[in-house]
């Protein structure tokens, strides 16, 4: 695709051009939440659940929307058809808009709205047949983190120090040593033949990706609890994230130890193929549910 075209506060630019002011709230305060949504042959995966996402952050940073779904769907849509990946991402960005900088908010903003497409990239075929490697961190985020706020530094620099150990990611971990979820990802384990991933609350994402790897494992007859979770716990076998961007990939190696026999379990490649399975579906039939 020669040139990016991005949607910003209601009008197309080549993504050169596509700027916000300098006093836009989400550049001053990280005021604002964004959502990642994968597109696979113009279908996109679990569009509606993205927007209920997207709908309830707004809502949690009493954020008004400016347009209704059906209006966002349609710029999401258009934003696509501008940038027509055959396997894409859009983002999408809101923040409270622009005012001179100060923390109150006392005038009525009109939130400014950001979308852009690109090509979704694949975990390379080496990641793939080797699986990931991360390490812990304690967590260091704060205490909202439902809430798929901009505000990333604390996941900035998780990655950060992960790439400086050689690990792909970052998982934060609670006082009691229980593993909560990745810097952009969900983690789960399989502990005695149960998928196990910690319960949504306060402390990790509702990951989209999340809720379609425990559909499919349930799916396929394979048992799901959601409990905190440690890495010390006798019977894990396995350990797996989930993303929009990388479907599910196994974790091989944490914090310099191998999980199980260090190599790609049986369970996680199982799921993978299953989601793949599904995300081909979708490339050729146009349903996001098949
Ligand atoms: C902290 C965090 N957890 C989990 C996820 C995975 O969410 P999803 O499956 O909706 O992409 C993300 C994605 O960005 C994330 O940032």
């Amino acid at each position: 695709m020669a040139q990016l075209t991005a949607w910003v506060n209601g009008r197309f630019l080549p993504l050169e051009q596509a700027t916000v002011h300098i006093e836009d709230r989400g550049f001053q305060f990280a005021d604002g939440v964004y959502e990642v949504i994968a597109c696979f042959g113009g279908t996109f995966l679990e569009l509606d659940a993205h927007l209920d996402r997207l709908e309830r952050s707004c809502h949690a940073i009493r954020l008004q929307l400016p347009l209704t779904r059906e209006q966002l769907r349609q710029r999401i849509l258009d934003t696509y058809q501008r940038n027509p990946f055959d396997d894409a991402m859009l983002y999408i960005q809101v923040t409270r808009g622009r005012a001179a900088r100060a923390h109150l908010v006392t005038d009525h903003l009109t939130p400014t709205i950001v979308i852009t497409a690109r090509h979704l990239p694949m975990p390379s075929p080496a990641q793939i047949a080797q699986g990931i490697t991360a390490i812990t961190l304690a967590d260091i985020r704060w205490k909202h983190c439902e809430i798929k706020s901009i505000a990333l530094l604390a996941s900035v620099l998780g990655k950060q120090q992960a790439a400086e150990q050689h690990a792909d990611e970052a998982f934060w971990r609670d006082s009691d040593g229980h593993i909560l979820e990745g810097c952009a990802t969900n983690c789960f384990a399989l502990i005695n033949g149960t998928l196990v991933t910690h319960p949504l609350d306060h402390q990790v994402l509702g990951g989209i990706t999340r809720n379609l790897l425990l559909s499919l494992a349930r799916a396929h007859q394979i048992p799901v609890e959601e409990r905190p979770w440690q890495l010390s716990e006798s019977g894990l076998s396995e350990c797996m994230i989930s993303s929009t961007t990388k479907a599910v990939m196994p974790v091989c190696r944490i914090d310099g130890q191998p999980v199980g026999d260090g190599k790609p379990g049986p369970v996680a490649r199982d799921l993978r193929r299953w989601m793949l399975e599904q995300f081909h579906t979708m490339r050729h039939t146009g349903d996001s549910r098949a």
